[in-house]
C-alpha cells in the first residue's frame, strides 16, 4: 500500500528519491517525503498529498542536499493524510519509513509512555516504531534494529537511518516486498524493481527477515540474528521504456496497448508442438490428472480472471470449480482436501488475502498454484507451482493487461487439464490451443475500436448509475467491466446475470439509465437479446459488445460494438478491450486522474 526508496552513493539523493517515487506512486498517493543526510544531518521533507505536492513544496523552500537518505509515497492507514502523519517519522536519533502494518503499535505506545517517551506527533504506527528504534538505540544499529524486530508484529518493510551513522542506510525485510539495487559505487532500496530501473537492472530481493546495510555505494546483509547472509545478484528482464508512459498519455491506454504483446509472451513458452505444456511450471499431466476439486481464490480483477477459469475448467475439463474472493475464504473455514488444488491469481503476488489464503491452504494440506505476474513476490515463492504470467510491469492501478494474461493462463490450464484427464481429444486440444495463439492478433483489431468506444464514452459521462449484463461467460466477463468502469469513472455500476434481472434489479431501469449488455455468446445471444428487449421497454439506453456476425434486430441497441470474432469460447479475451476502452474514455472525458483513482492503490498489502 506504499512505496519505500532509498540512495547511497554519488548523485543528487533528493532527486533520485523524487525520481523513484514518481515509479512508486501507484502503490499509494496520500502523502510522500524524504529523509537526507545533510552535511552530516537527517533534513526531512514531506508533505500530504500527491508527490508532485511535496516537489512544489521543495521547489519553494528547498530540497534537503546530500548524497544519502530514504524517502516514502503512502496510502493512508492510520490517521488522516496530513503533513504530520507523512512520513519519514523520526524518533530523537533515528528516522524512519514504513511500508506494511504493525499490529501491536498500541501496546508498544504504552510501553513506550510508561518510560516517558512522550513525544508522539502523529497519529500512525510507525512512529512508534521510531521512538521504540530511539529508545533502544545504544550506538549499534544492527543489534538495536534485532531488539526492535524481535517486538514488534505485523507485516512490513523500513527503511532507517541513524543521525550519527551519516551517508549509511539501514532497511528491513519482513512480508512487505523489498529490493535493493546495486550499481557502480551506488546503492538503493526500493519496494518495485522499475522504482530504480533508471539506474540499475541489477538487483537482490531482500528476504523474509533479512536486513540491508547500504554504506559506502556497497551493500551487505545480515538476517535477524545478526548472521551475516550472501545473496544472488538478479537482473530485470524488462528496462526503462517499459516503466515508462512511452508516448501514451497515461499507462492504463500504454497497457491496454501492451496486451497482444503480453498475451504472446506468456503463451508462447507454454506451447509445445501445438499442444499446451505448464511442465516448466512444474505441472506435469499426472498432476493435472489428480485434483477432484479446484477452488480459485483472489481478489477484485484477479477473481474476475478466475471467473472465466471457472467457466472454462468445468466445460472442457468437467472439474468442480469454486470461485472465492480470498478476504471472504480464509474466514469461512473452508472444506479442503489434500487431493484438492486451491490456484490463487495474483498480479503483484503480495496481496495481503491471497497470501493469508496461500498459508492457511498449506497448512491444511491442499496443492498449491500460483498465477502471478511479479517474480519473486511472496505469493510465486510460496505456492508449490507457479505460473507467471509475462506482463511486464503494470503501473495504472486499474488492472488491464494482467487481467488479459490471467485470462490466457486460465484457457492454457483448462485445455491441459482437458486433455490429460481424457475429456477433450487430442485433436480438439490441438485446434483450441491454435485458436488461443491467434487472439493477440485478434485483441490488436480489437484495440482498433479506440474511436467507437471513445464516442460511447461520452453518452456514460452523466450517469449516476449503469448496469452491465450478460449470460455466460460474458457474465463473468461483465464483472470486470462493471468494476473497471466504476474503478476509475466513479459512476456506480453493477454486473448482473443477465437472467436474474428481472428478479428484482429491474425496478432499478429509469428512462435513459445506460445498460451494457455483453452478448458475445452465440449460443446465448437470443436469450440475451431477450434480456436487453427488457430492459429497452423500460427506457434503458442499452450498449451492445457482441461479435461482428452476431444477427439480431439492431433496434434493441443505441449504441453497439461489434468487435471480431472467434471461438466463443475465447471471445472474453476479445470483448474485455472494449470494455477497457469505455473504462477508460469515460475517465479522461470526466478528468479523473486515470492512472491513480482515488482512495485505491496498486498493490494490497493489508487486509
Ligand atoms: C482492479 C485491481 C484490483 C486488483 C486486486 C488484486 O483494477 O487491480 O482489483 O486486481 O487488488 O490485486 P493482485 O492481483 O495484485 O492480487
Amino acid at each position: 500500500m506504499c512505496g519505500i526508496v532509498g540512495y547511497v552513493g554519488p548523485r543528487d539523493c533528493s532527486d533520485v528519491l523524487v525520481s523513484a517515487l514518481t515509479k512508486l506512486e501507484y502503490r499509494g498517493y496520500d502523502y510522500a517525503g524524504i529523509a537526507v543526510f545533510e552535511n552530516g544531518k537527517i533534513e526531512v521533507a514531506k508533505s500530504k498529498g500527491r508527490l508532485s505536492d511535496l516537489v512544489a513544496k521543495m521547489e519553494k523552500e528547498g530540497k534537503p542536499k546530500g548524497h544519502a537518505g530514504i524517502g516514502h509515497t503512502r496510502w493512508a492507514t492510520h490517521g488522516e493524510p496530513s503533513d504530520v502523519n507523512s512520513h519519514p517519522h523520526s524518533g530523537r536519533r533515528v528516522t524512519i519509513v514504513h511500508n506494511g502494518i504493525i499490529e501491536n503499535y498500541k501496546d508498544i505506545k504504552k510501553f513506550l509512555i510508561e518510560n516517558d517517551r512522550t513525544e508522539f506527533l502523529s497519529d500512525t504506527d510507525t512512529e512508534v516504531v521510531a521512538q521504540l528504534l530511539d529508545f533502544y538505540y545504544d550506538g549499534n544499529p544492527i543489534r538495536c534494529i534485532r531488539k526492535v524486530l524481535h517486538e514488534i508484529r505485523g507485516s512490513f518493510a523500513l527503511g532507517i537511518v541513524f543521525a550519527d551513522r551519516p551517508e549509511t542506510v539501514y532497511a528491513v525485510r519482513c512480508e512487505s516486498p523489498l529490493i535493493v539495487g546495486q550499481g557502480p559505487g551506488e546503492a538503493f532500496i526500493a519496494s518495485d524493481v522499475p522504482a530504480i530501473i533508471k539506474y540499475t537492472k541489477d538487483y537482490y530481493l531482500l528476504e523474509y527477515g533479512e536486513i540491508a546495510v547500504l554504506k559506502n555505494g556497497s551493500v551487505s546483509f545480515c538476517d535477524f540474528h545478526g548472521r551475516m547472509v550472501e545473496k544472488e545478484l538478479k537482473t530485470a528482464d524488462f528496462d526503462e521504456d517499459s516503466a515508462e508512459k512511452g508516448g501514451f498519455e497515461h499507462f492504463m491506454i500504454k497497457e491496454i496497448h501492451e496486451q497482444p504483446t503480453a498475451v504472446k509472451t506468456t503463451i508462447t513458452p507454454r506451447i509445445e508442438d501445438g499442444l499446451p505444456n505448464l511442465s516448466e511450471c512444474g505441472i506435469t499431466k499426472e498432476t493435472l490428472k489428480s485434483f477432484n476439486n479446484i477452488f480459485i481464490v483472489a481478489c477484485g480483477t484477479a477473481m474476475h480472471a478466475g471467473m472465466v477459469g471457472k467457466y472454462v475448467i468445468e466445460k472442457l475439463a468437467r472439474v468442480s470449480v469454486t470461485v472465492d474472493i480470498a478476504s471472504e475464504f480464509r474466514y469461512r473455514d473452508p472444506l479442503l482436501n489434500t487431493d484438492d488444488l486451491v490456484i490463487i491469481i495474483s498480479q503483484s503476488g503480495e496481496t495481503a488475502d491471497s497470501k493469508a489464503v496461500l498459508n492457511l491452504v498449506k497448512e491444511k494440506g491442499a496443492k498449491t498454484l500460483a498465477i502471478v505476474n511479479v517474480k519473486g513476490s511472496s505469493i510465486a515463492r510460496e505456492a508449490d507451482m507457479v505460473i507467471y504470467t509475462h506482463a511486464g510491469p503494470e503501473i495504472a492501478v486499474a488492472s488491464t493487461k494482467a487481467y488479459m494474461v490471467q485470462l490466457s493462463v486460465m484457457y492454457l490450464l483448462a485445455f491441459e487439464m482437458a486433455f490429460a484427464k481424457g475429456k477433450i481429444t487430442e485433436e480438439k486440444c490441438r485446434r483450441l490451443t491454435s485458436e488461443l495463439q491467434k487472439t493477440p492478433e485478434v485483441i490488436e483489431k480489437a484495440i482498433g475500436l479506440s474511436y467507437n468506444c471513445q464516442y460511447i464514452s461520452t453518452k456514460l459521462i452523466t450517469a449516476d448509475s449503469l448496469l452491465y449484463i450478460g449470460r455466460g461467460l460474458d457474465y463473468a466477463l461483465s464483472m470486470e467491466g462493471s468494476l473497471k468502469l466504476k474503478e476509475i469513472s466513479y459512476i456506480h455500476s453493477e454486473s448482473y446475470a443477465a437472467g436474474e434481472l428481472k428478479h428484482g434489479t429491474i425496478s432499478l431501469i429509469t428512462e435513459g439509465m445506460p445498460v451494457i449488455a455483453v452478448a458475445t455468446q452465440t449460443s446465448l445471444l437470443e436469450k440475451t437479446i431477450s434480456n436487453i428487449k427488457e430492459v429497452k421497454a423500460r427506457g434503458a439506453m442499452t450498449i451492445v459488445i457482441c461479435d461482428d456476425e452476431a444477427e439480431f434486430d439492431d433496434e434493441v441497441a443505441d449504441h453497439i460494438i461489434r468487435i471480431p470474432k472467434i471461438s466463443e469460447m475465447l471471445m472474453p479475451m476479445v470483448a474485455t478491450v472494449p470494455m477497457q476502452l469505455l473504462a477508460y474514455y469515460t475517465s479522461v472525458n470526466k478528468g479523473n486522474d486515470v492512472d491513480k483513482p482515488r482512495n485505491l492503490a496498486k498493490s494490497v498489502t493489508v487486509e
